[in-house]
């Protein structure tokens, strides 16, 4: 397994040998070795009726690599997505997961924005998506995104504290969605 190779082939911040030596949580590029821990988060998500996962986890995880340069559908843009992952470089436990679009549609203007994430239920507040947002904006910069745009629902306080503790300042909001440009550099 490579920790963080990501798109710009540098390591990202809080992620370095050390880190994952000792199992702090990183940034990982999807990787199969992940797989048990990822179906029991999807188990959790989906609170005991996992949504089946179509094909095999192999392929699965190889098309969301893919998908940082060849997007399967076509109304869709470019998107690097990198596994948050606590435990050993040899057997990590899967903590969350976090997508950088490439760039903005009008669509995602309105709803989604240039990053989306979410962390699975049992390992909620711990401060997760806090740092897997912060490990994520440098390789955001590395793509020519700067401010990235962020968006969450109006009512989802958690995700609204993740964006500003990142720096996210408040744009607009319409239909029930906010806006937020956050800086990367
Ligand atoms: C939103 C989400 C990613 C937050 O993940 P998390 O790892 O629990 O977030 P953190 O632990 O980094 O918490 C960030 C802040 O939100 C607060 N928070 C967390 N859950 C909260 C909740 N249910 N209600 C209110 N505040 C909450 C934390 O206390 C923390 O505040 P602080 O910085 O003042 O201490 C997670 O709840 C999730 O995956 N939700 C479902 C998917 C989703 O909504 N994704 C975002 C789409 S825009």
């Amino acid at each position: 397994m490579m920790a963080v190779p990501g798109p710009l082939g540098r390591a990202c911040r809080g992620t370095d040998t050390a880190g994952t030596l000792l199992g702090m949580p990183r940034l990982i590029t999807p990787d199969v070795r992940v797989w048990e821990s990822f179906l029991a988060a999807v188990d959790e998500a989906a609170d005991g009726g996992r949504q089946p996962i179509t094909h095999d986890f192999v392929q699965f995880a190889a098309d969301l690599r893919a998908d940082e340069h060849t997007p399967r559908r076509l109304d869709l843009v470019p998107q690097s997505t990198w596994w948050w992952v606590d435990g050993p470089g040899g057997s990590p436990e899967y903590l969350g997961r976090i997508s950088v679009r490439h760039r903005l549609t009008d669509r995602l203007r309105r709803l989604g924005g240039h990053i989306g994430y979410d962390v699975r239920p049992s390992r909620r507040r711990e401060g997760h998506a806090t740092a897997m947002l912060a490990a994520v904006l440098p390789f955001a910069h590395g793509l020519g995104i700067d401010p990235a745009l962020i968006t969450c629902d109006a009512t989802n306080l958690a995700s609204r504290r993740v964006i500003e503790r990142n720096g996210g300042i408040f744009s607009d909001a319409s239909d029930g969605t906010l806006r937020f440009w956050v800086p990367t550099g």
